[in-house]
């Protein structure tokens, strides 16, 4: 049996996993699991990698340092912290005996993977109460396959969402939102979405849109779309305190709300000011506001982002209160180094309060349960309330939709982006490995804020994020209020972000088509070079180069002023150093290490060999591109190569392979082809 299940107390249920596994009886021979202690360990050999944890600071192997899964609003993703706003608890000890570990549980686990001793993987539990999947395998590869078997196919997004995305919180009125567009196509960059952040709203209110900003909100929408623009709103978790308006007193009259003890409706505070949390684990509640996504629907909206859903609170009415009052105390008074630092702390504590967290409750199957049990699959929740009501309002339709909170099993349901990073270097870097560990815990459709989010970004930087963005599925260029303007058409070297930006959309064949087979197999879209060669001991240790699909190698430079950068191949490959569709050169290289050199505006693309990579001539938007004509890129030798494309119309659910899948051969490319194999 390649999958055992231990249960341990009585879990509170998640509905991760997709299919009944049998319980296992006796002793795990993994892991010593001990219920006192409340704790679950093993031994962890001196080579033995540990990948998983999905969505996390640090490495693809998370050897040597602590996590903890809390979906947490934070936004400084620096290596100290050990929370972001995931909880994704899949791991695979890959040692001489292969496992992988799920534990599925919707409260806080720590995970201390060789922190206080190298040798040692411990997981704590706050309390004796989950079920944990233990999963057997040749490899870790295999582990990771079995696992996604378990918890069920990846969501799909329609096609266009695999264009490019400009966002930033701040494009205030339909204006601005003009002003983007007209910004792309002034200067020939393709677009397929701008996103719709907080401001669209009145006041902050969900399911809203200001009518003084947006005069004829439909009839915008229908305006860009038949440039093959779509618009992407925000959709936020708390729901504004206010007479008057309807998800308000709808809610609260229905009791779709979290209670507080006395059984109120809990009053926290997010960017509307004062909010209630909709119960997203209560059936009917959840129902009620996936329904309300309806507004927007109707009015030709086809895609969502759902955030704040951790749910983040900026501060609990309550907290608050108590707060002012201890700081009333400290009025007039001499604060000493304690007092003033206990205030301090007072004011920044306000946010996110661990008290907060259990100090409301929901309705959950039937029983009333404190939040911070069942605190990791609110976002997942939240974002199911939102796919099931896709399935009943348009059940033949594919709608964008990406949440920032998640928990495993919510990659069924959607995508994730990685929240709020910052314009920094390091997390260009960070970028590249937690990709490779969200593919391992099933969350395909997934990407940065390219270019950060916090902080000002710089020309090169934002260049070289796009060149490893355009293989992310999700790529959008996102910032904050109140930094650098990051739209592409700002900068001076516009011509180089014209040529990166036309490369995704040349090579968005293969990017889909790689990940529609990754997401109909259960398999990767993105992985590391040991999945791969898992004999070659130096490409275990590669943190810094992916596998993109299965014919590609990406190797993106992350250092500003590098002149280009070390890079391993395990085998013999041809590199494509790319700066356009039409601007090109490429060199065979050998197995072994190479120090290669890649100015800010060049991609550096890897292709195996005897693999193949579908090309298309680059287009404005993905409803212009012509998939039928399309070139290949490669290395092949024999002249019987051929490609598997998976294509479809891009909006359809029920996707599959059969029907789907067509040959491409380098015979056939020949004419029209931008590029050609040799
Ligand atoms: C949160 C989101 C960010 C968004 C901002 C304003 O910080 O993570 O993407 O721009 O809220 O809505």
């Amino acid at each position: 049996m390649e999958v055992k299940k231990y249960i341990l107390g009585t879990p509170i249920e998640t509905e991760a996993a997709v299919y009944e596994v049998e319980t296992a009886e006796g002793p795990c021979p993994y892991l010593d699991m001990d219920a006192k202690a409340m704790e679950i360990s093993c031994r962890l050999g001196k080579q033995d990698m540990v990948y998983g944890l999905g969505q996390q600071v640090r490495g693809i192997n998370k050897r040597g340092w602590k996590y903890v899964s809390f979906c947490s609003d934070d936004p400084n993703h620096t290596e100290n912290k050990v929370s972001l706003y995931g909880a994704h608890n899949f791991l695979v000890v890959n040692g001489e005996k292969p496992f992988g570990i799920f534990l599925d549980t919707p409260e806080q686990v720590s995970f201390d993977v060789g922190y206080t001793r190298p040798d040692i993987l411990s997981i704590r539990l706050s309390s004796w109460n989950a079920k944990c999947y233990v999963i057997e395998g040749r490899s870790a590869y295999d582990i990771v396959k079995t696992f996604r078997k378990l918890i069920g196919h990846s969501y799909i997004p329609p096609k266009w969402a695999f264009g490019f995305g400009q966002s930033r919180w701040g494009y205030q009125s339909q204006r601005d939102i003009e002003e983007v567009l007209e910004g792309h196509e002034a200067n020939g960059l393709p677009l397929d979405m701008i996103y719709l952040d907080i401001d669209y709203m009145d006041r902050y209110m969900d399911f809203t849109v200001d009518e003084e900003k947006f005069p004829d909100f439909p009839e915008f929408v229908d305006k860009v779309k038949r440039k093959g623009i779509h618009l992407v709103p925000i959709i936020d978790a708390g729901v504004k305190i206010k007479e008057g308006y309807g998800v308000y007193e709808e809610g609260t009259a229905k009791g779709y709300f979290c209670k507080d003890q006395d059984g109120k409706d809990f009053v926290g505070a997010v960017w509307p000011g004062r909010v209630h949390f909709p119960d997203m684990l209560q059936e009917e509640a959840r129902k009620w506001f996936g329904e309300k996504y309806k507004v927007l629907l109707d009015q030709g909206i086809e895609g969502f982002w759902n955030d704040m859903n951790e749910p983040a609170i900026f501060y609990s009415q309550r907290r608050l209160a108590e707060v002012f009052d201890r700081l009333e105390g400290c009025k007039g008074k001499n604060l000493d180094i304690d007092s003033f630092f206990e205030m301090q702390g007072m004011v920044q504590g306000l946010s996110n309060h661990r008290e907060d967290y259990e100090s409301f409750y929901h309705s959950y199957r039937g029983e009333r349960i404190r939040h911070d049990r069942v605190h990791n699959i609110y976002g997942y929740f939240m974002t199911r309330a939102a796919a099931e009501a896709f399935e009943r309002i348009a059940p033949d339709k594919r709608i964008l939709l990406f949440s920032r909170a998640s928990y495993i099993g919510m990659h069924r349901y959607g995508g994730i982006w990685m929240g709020d990073n910052h314009s920094w270097w390091s997390h260009l870097l960070l970028n590249i490995k937690m990709l490779a560990n969200l593919n391992m815990c099933g969350f395909l459709y997934t990407g940065a804020d390219i270019g950060g989010f916090g902080s000002d970004v710089t020309e090169d930087l934002l260049l070289r994020w796009y060149a490893f963005g355009i293989f992310t599925p999700l790529m959008r260029n996102h910032s904050a209020l109140g930094t650098r303007r990051q739209e592409t058409y700002r900068f001076a070297d516009i011509e180089s972000f014209r040529g990166l930006l036309r490369l995704r959309y040349m090579l968005l064949p293969y990017i889909y088509s790689e990940f529609m087979k990754a997401a109909l197999q259960d398999d990767l879209y993105a992985k590391p070079l040991a999945f791969a060669f898992p004999e070659d001991s130096m490409a275990r240790g590669i943190e810094d180069q992916l596998l993109i699909g299965d014919s590609l190698m990406v190797a993106p430079v992350y250092e500003q002023n590098a002149a280009g950068r070390y890079v391993y191949l395990p085998e013999g490959m041809k590199l494509y150093r790319m700066r356009s569709p039409e601007d090109m050169d490429e060199e065979m290289l050998a197995s072994g290490i190479h120090y290669v050199l890649a100015a800010p505006n060049e991609v550096l693309l890897f292709v195996r060999a005897g693999k193949l990579v579908p090309i298309a001539k680059a287009a404005n938007c993905v409803a212009d591109l012509d998939m039928e004509h399309l070139g290949l890129l490669g290395f092949v030798e024999c002249e019987d190569a051929a490609y598997e494309l998976y294509d479809d119309d891009g909006y359809s659910k029920g996707c599959s392979l059969e029907g789907h899948i067509r040959k491409i051969t380098p015979k056939e490319v020949g004419e029209g082809a931008d590029t050609c194999i040799c």
